[in-house]
């Protein structure tokens, strides 16, 4: 699936992301900046926060336990946030858009 990072000045970036993968993890694997997910992926750092395009939120869900709670540590934290290493990847998510946030602190 083809996954649409834009990062906070506008530049648009494409990556297609294995199923299973998280976003997080196609930000990675295609050194887009902005998403630094310093603790690898485990919801602990809250440095992988992004956007959901709002049409998508029901394929990806919302967040809850300890992801809601790390949410509420992030800079600008807005309905549609996410922490992206959460955010697994299904044939449903192509053609999605996060957006990525000016500060990951
Ligand atoms: Fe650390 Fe997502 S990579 S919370």
């Amino acid at each position: 699936p083809l996954i649409k990072y834009i990062d906070h000045s506008g530049g648009e970036y494409e990556a297609d992301v294995d199923v299973g993968k998280t976003v997080m993890d196609g930000a990675m694997d295609n050194m887009i900046d902005g998403i630094l997910a310093e603790c690898g992926g485990c919801c602990s750092c809250a440095t992988c926060h992004v956007y959901v395009d709002e049409k998508f939120i029901p394929v990806t869900g919302t967040a809850d336990g300890m992801e809601k709670e790390m949410l509420t540590a992030v800079n600008e934290p807005k309905d549609n946030s996410r922490l992206s290493c959460q955010i697994f990847v299904t044939e449903e998510m192509d053609g999605m858009t996060v957006r990525i946030p000016e500060s990951q602190y």
